[in-house]
């Protein structure tokens, strides 16, 4: 599966959602979710990501990233049509610490 990691929080530009075939994003808030099970590992979705914030699992280190977007998939609505970034998109763009701020 690819997975949406930390560099999504506080972007969430969405140019992910329109060429995935199997719409498998979700939208929470701050960012998007992949639903690990339904992710057909096309990897259309990875070059589309301005935030480069999408991430195969057979990358190091990405077990808890696969459980993350599992857990946020089952909650939160699916995405399908693109829209505005995040106001701040831009300036969020590689902070780090992310997942902490948005996510305690
Ligand atoms: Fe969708 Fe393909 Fe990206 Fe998986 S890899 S989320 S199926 S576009
Ligand atoms: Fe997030 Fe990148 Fe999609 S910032 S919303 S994973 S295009």
């Amino acid at each position: 599966t690819y997975v949406v990691t930390d560099n999504c929080i506080a972007c969430k530009y969405t140019d992910c959602v329109e060429v995935c075939p199997v719409d498998c994003f979700y939208e929470g808030e701050n960012m998007l979710v992949i639903h690990p099970d339904e992710c057909i590992d096309c990897g259309v979705c990875e070059p589309e990501c301005p935030a480069d914030a999408i991430r195969p699992d057979t990358e190091p280190d990405m077990d808890e990233w696969v459980s993350f977007n599992r857990k946020y998939s089952e909650m939160w609505p699916v995405i399908t049509v693109k829209k505005d970034p995040l106001p701040d998109a831009e300036a969020k763009d590689g902070e780090t610490g992310k997942l902490a701020k948005y996510f305690s």
